[in-house]
Formats: structure tokens, sequence, C-alpha cells
């Protein structure tokens, strides 16, 4: 062993996680490689889930302390990223009022609800500053959507927060800001290290969270700007920040705009038309005639991303729309894989019109009238459900006597049964969208709405990606079909429909064709791209912009 990978070990052994020293070591992981575990390299590591969460708040406090014996990973750079900030409302009040031991284990548990939304997000804490916490979103790791993601975890960490338990509730404020900053690691092997930005962007940050009210996120307007299709503001008007010499556009982010899919929030406008897909639609349309006919059946329609998966959900919906039925779409989160029921608590939220700042007994009315009536279960259905949401009860006598276990069992086969009632007023279309990112607890209840649809009135459908391995392909009323490429005639069709009229060079069309590889997504990027640059490069492909996606590895996230 090197002496790095046994300071390492000792590491580990401090928290008590001693026992992954031969896997780390085995996979030549040192010091300096641990500000770049993701949980997902953790996992694979084969570590479980709670010593994963205490592992990464090991390597964030690591990094905070300046504590990492590791050099210089990356140099300075420029770059456009979102930085946040994050702190404590009223901190020194709290330490005149509670002794240092209790104010630490509530920083602690504050730090701890910062670093998990930063993380879910993809984002990298880079310093604690006491009680505040900075984060970069689009370094060391870039997302098309980082300023999306920092505003997310805002609003998390601020919601999170406040559920703290302890002496006294807590508050907090954050500010975020979108612009070029210098960043990289600062310091070497004999002093600390940890990430700095530089540039009038985190200054901003820091800034906007200081002028906030509590539990609020402050935007500038350079974020907004990367932002405004995602979430919902309140303009706050010009605002003088100190430090800075121009009164600066701020925002207040008032909570994240709902759509009932990731596609329909993409497309807002109008669609390219519909090209091929007859087949699909009309096996589609075969298995909700059927559904109508009380023989329930499973649909799971599979594909590359980009291929047209939720395109022809999209259609189908379009198809059925004139018929009596209901609709419960389903969206599963690439942020919220881990959270427990993520896609159906968005799908009752928005179906019972649940706002997110209504009172609680409103909230709790309109639950009770969306749910459809059921009395073969002990615990009152609408309590189960509002436990689900979060939203507090007056007479929860009846929950606390159930264990958690119990608890997500009965929500399970209660959702199940909301199914079947809604069924027995209409056919019912229930789709399940990107299970590639369903959460354990989703899955379940896939799996029981699977085995208990036989002869109800539900169309469940079920979209993922091909990653996505389920267990249950063999059960007698259930489809499995792979959305295939488009054929050369379609994406030739395809693209002429883009090009609305347009005269494109049979060369530039070819070249668009090979590389589209059949992909609509890919169609769709190209040509446009295509389209908006200067007429005088539209002859020569290579002088485009090409769209990001076709610049790495045709992965479209
Ligand atoms: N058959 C088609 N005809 C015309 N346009 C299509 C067709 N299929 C897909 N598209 C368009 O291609 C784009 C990508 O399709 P879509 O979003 O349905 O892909 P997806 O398979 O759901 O991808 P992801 O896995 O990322 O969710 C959309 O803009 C969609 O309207
Ligand atoms: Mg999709």
């Amino acid at each position: 062993m090197t002496k790095a990978t046994t300071d390492l070990a000792e590491w580990l052994q401090r928290y008590g996680l001693g026992q992954y020293a031969q896997a780390f070591a085995e996979n030549h992981i040192e010091y300096a490689v641990l500000p770049d575990l993701t949980e997902d390299d953790l996992e694979k590591l084969g570590i479980t889930l709670g010593h994963r969460k205490k592992l990464l708040r090991a390597i964030d406090t690591l990094r905070a302390a300046g504590q990492a014996s590791g050099t210089t990973g990356r140099e300075a750079e420029f770059r456009q990223i979102t930085v946040m900030f994050c702190d404590l409302v009223g901190s020194t009040q709290l330490s005149q009022k509670l002794d240092p031991e209790d104010l630490q284990k509530l920083i602690d548990l504050y730090r701890g609800e910062c670093s998990t939304a930063i993380r879910r997000y993809e984002g990298q804490v880079a310093r604690y500053f006491g009680d505040g916490v900075m984060a970069f979103f689009g370094w060391p790791r870039a997302h098309e959507d980082d300023g999306v993601r920092a505003v997310h975890a805002a609003l998390e960490i601020v919601s999170a927060v406040t559920k703290i338990s302890g002496p006294v509730t807590l508050a907090s404020r954050v500010g975020v800001c979108s612009g070029p900053v210098v960043v990289g690691e600062i310091g070497d092997s004999r002093t600390p290290w940890s990430m700095d930005a530089v540039g009038e962007t985190p200054n901003i940050a820091a800034r906007l969270q200081t002028l906030g009210a509590p539990n609020t996120v402050l935007i500038s307007e350079s974020t907004r700007r990367l932002v405004s299709a995602a979430f919902d503001f309140q303009d706050l008007g010009p605002q003088e920040l100190k430090g800075v010499t121009e009164p600066l556009h701020v925002y207040c982010v008032l909570a994240a705009k709902y759509s009932t899919s990731r596609f329909e929030a993409a497309h807002a406008g109008p669609l390219t038309p519909l090209v091929g897909r007859s087949t699909e639609l009309s096996l589609l349309l075969d298995r909700w005639q059927k559904v109508k006919e009380a023989d329930g059946q499973v649909t799971l329609l599979s594909g590359i991303p980009g291929v047209g998966k939720s395109r022809l959900l999209h259609e189908l919906k379009l198809r059925i729309q004139q018929e009596p039925h209901f609709l419960l779409h389903h969206q599963c989160s690439p942020y919220h894989s881990q959270s427990a029921f993520f896609p159906v608590i968005e799908q009752i939220e928005h179906a019972a019109q649940l706002a997110a700042r209504e009172a609680n007994a409103d909230k709790f009315a309109k639950l009770k009238a969306y749910l459809p009536r059921s009395t073969d279960s002990s615990v009152e259905p609408v309590l189960l459900i509002a436990n689900l949401l979060s939203i507090p009860t007056e007479n929860h006598r009846e929950l606390s006597e159930l264990t958690p276990q119990q608890i997500k069992n009965r929500t399970i086969s209660t959702l199940v049964d909301m199914l079947l009632a809604f069924s027995v007023q209409r056919p019912t279309l229930c789709i399940f969208e990107d299970v590639h990112w369903l959460d354990p607890s989703t899955l379940e209840l896939l799996e029981l709405i699977i085995s208990r649809i036989d002869h109800a009135r539900v169309l469940l459908i079920v979209s993922c990606r091909p990653e996505f391995r389920p267990t249950w392909t063999t059960h007698a009323n259930m489809t499995v079909h792979s959305l295939t490429r488009l054929s050369h005639t379609e994406v030739t069709a395809m693209i002429r429909d883009l090009l609305r009229g347009e005269s494109m060079p049979q060369q530039l069309l070819d070249q668009i064709i090979e590389k589209a590889d059949g992909v609509p997504l890919f169609i769709e990027e190209l040509t446009s791209s295509t389209l908006s640059a200067p007429p005088r490069t539209r002859g020569n492909f290579k002088r485009t912009a090409q769209p990001a996606l076709l610049q790495g590895s045709g992965d479209a996230e």
C-alpha cells in the first residue's frame, strides 16, 4: 500500500467506514480523487446507501476544513457558472440562546441539508464560511441546465432547513447569480485548499442572499433569464447591492412551475408534424380498446433518448382526448430518483390543484374532493395520502399507531385502490414516464398496480430508456415495445417539414440524415441549427454550429 492509500484508510477508519479501505485501494482511489467521487461511483464500489451519505458528508467536511493533503487538481479556468450562497438567519441570536454544543449540532444538520440538496442537483459545495455555504453549479461538472439546478437546490434548502428539528426553528436565505468567473482549486499540498471563484458573480450571489427575507431565494437577472421557463417569480425591481456599482434587477423565486411531463415543459409551442409511428399508435389504441372492455393492459415503451417516446404518448393523449376518461400522468425526475413516491406526489398535487403556499386546511379539503371514495381500508385513505403529501392533519392518531413500513404498505395499496376506483368511473390512462429515474417506493407501487389491473379499465403505460430492466415483462397482459429509429424516408420527410419550404442543398441534407441516425431529436436540432446559421455557412455543414448533443456521446442528458 502506498502512503496515500494508508492515509485514506485511516481517514475512512475515523468515520467508521474502514471496511471500504480495500475497495478504495483496489480502485486506485486516493485523497486527490475524493472530491470527484459521485454517489454513483460509491454505489459501484458496493457502499451501502447510509454509508454513501456519510461518506459524501465527510468529503464535504474534509474539503471545507481544508484538511485534504492532495495537490491542486484543477487549474483556475474561465467559466460561465451559477453561484449559490446560502446563510442561516439570525445565527448571532442563536449563539446567545443555545449552548455551543446544541448550536454546533444544528449547524451540522443545516450543512447536511445544504450539501444533500446541492449534490442532488449535481452542484459542488465550494466552501463553508461559518454558517454560510457557497456552491457552484457548472463547475467542475457542467450541465446544460445548471441555473435551473441551482434554483431547485436553493428552494429545497430553504424548505428543508425549516424542517430541521431542534430547540428552535431555523430559517435560511439563499442568493443565486449566474455569470462568468475564474474558478479553480486553490492551495497546494502544504496549505489547506478549497474552491474559489473570482469575479462579480459570487459577490452578487452573496449580496443577494443578505437582501432576502427569511426562507426566500433571490436571484439575479442573469439567472432569471436562464430559468424563466421553470419557475414563477416575484419581480423586486432594481436594488442597490453593497459593492456593486449599478442597481441590479432582483427576483424572488416563488415556486417551480409544474408541467405534466418533461416533454410538455420543453414544448410550449407548436410541434413538428408527426412522421411515421402509425404502427405504434395503432398498437396503443388497440390496447386502449381492450381496456375499455375491462381487460387491463400494461405497455412498456422503451427507447433511446430523443427517439420519440414522449411524443408518442402525447399523440395517444390527443387521439383519446374527446373520450371520457381519467388521465394519471406520472413524470419521474432525474433529480429525485431517491425521493420516495416523488412522481406520485407531483401527480396528485397537480391533479388536486394544490398550491404550494395554500393553507393546510384548504389543501386537505381539495385533496378530499379529488380522491375517489373507498371503504375497504381501516385508515382513512385521505389521511394516508395527506401524509404522503406532507400535509399536516388534526387527527393523525390512526397513523401514529402504525410503523413506517405499515404506513408505506398501506399507502401503496391505497394508491392502487384509488386507481381502481377511478377506473370504475371511467377508463383510465395511467402513465409512468421515464422510469429509469424511478425511486424504489414507486417501483413497488408499479409492481402492485401491474398485479392488480387484470380486469380493470386501466391502461398502464411505462416508458423508459433501454438501461431500465424491468422484472415483470412476463405478465399476461403486458406488451413490450421497443421504439426504433425513424426510417430514411421518414427522416427525409421530417427534415422537409422542418424546412417549411426553405431549400437545402442535397449534400447538406445527406449530412443531417447521416448524423441524426434516425433519432427525431437530433433531426430537429441539426436542422434548426443549420437554418439559424448565417446563409453563407449553410452550404458547409462543418462550419455551422453543431448542437451540443451531437458533440459528445450522443446521450441527450
Ligand atoms: N415521429 C416523430 N415525428 C416528428 N417529430 C418527432 C417524432 N418523434 C419525436 N419527435 C420529436 O423529437 C423530439 C424528441 O422526442 P421525445 O421527446 O418524444 O423523445 P424521448 O424518446 O421521449 O426522449 P427522452 O428519453 O429524452 O425523454 C421532440 O421534439 C418530438 O416532438
Ligand atoms: Mg421523453
